[in-house]
């Protein structure tokens, strides 16, 4: 009988912009893997550029999980620049305390959806955030990824699409620590 998977038996390991040559390939690997079913679509196609844009960032910020040395989940992002947060054109008064993490990407291998992972790589990631809030887009026609971050405490806040040929994303927003958390 196969063994199940449990996200706890995984190793978070942290990462920052230094380390970049050594998981860009990892961080490729999972990406194809989890969205094998959507890489005819161009845009998916174009993650390595997006790797090395968020990845070039000098306080780029990104934990892996690895099941033995198989890197099998990530998030990471990026503290926002004051003024251009992704939510400051929906929100008006913006939030008193606004100093905000972008949290630009998250993908777990399909083998291991529903053990936990994409929850225990987020809560890795922003838990270590001393940012106010922590912003992130998802793609308006996958409303059950859009439950999962409800779930965890973020709200919709707006929508937008950053580039012609991406989704429309919905803008949701959270304030850190996340409700849950190991801080609460
Ligand atoms: C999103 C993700 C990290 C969640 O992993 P998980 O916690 O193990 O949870 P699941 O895979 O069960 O996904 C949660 C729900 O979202 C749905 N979902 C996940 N990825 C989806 C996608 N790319 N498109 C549409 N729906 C998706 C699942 O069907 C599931 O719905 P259900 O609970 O009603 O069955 C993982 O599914 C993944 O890596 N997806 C591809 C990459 C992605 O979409 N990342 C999020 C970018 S905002």
């Amino acid at each position: 009988m196969e063994q199940s998977l449990s996200a706890a038996d995984l190793v978070v390991r942290r990462f920052s912009n230094k380390d970049l040559a050594q998981i860009r390939q990892a961080l490729i690997d999972v990406h194809a893997d989890a969205y094998a079913n959507a890489m005819d679509d161009e845009f998916n196609q174009h993650f390595p550029w997006f790797v090395d844009h968020w990845g070039g960032n000098p306080d780029f910020d990104c934990v892996i999980a690895y099941d033995g040395g198989e890197a099998v989940a990530f998030a990471y992002g990026a503290p926002s620049t004051a003024y251009r947060e992704w939510w400051r054109e929906h929100l008006d008064p913006a939030p008193e305390k606004s100093r905000t993490f972008s949290y630009s990407e998250l993908a777990v291998r399909t083998k291991w959806r529903k053990t936990g992972t994409a929850e225990l790589v987020t809560r890795a990631l922003l838990d270590e955030r001393d940012e106010d809030l922590v912003v992130l887009l998802v793609d308006t026609e996958h409303p059950r990824v859009q439950s999962m971050y409800e779930s965890w405490g973020f709200r919709r806040v707006g929508q937008r699409q950053p580039f012609p040929d991406s989704p429309v994303y919905a803008v949701m927003l959270a304030e850190l620590p996340l409700a849950g958390g190991v801080r609460d």
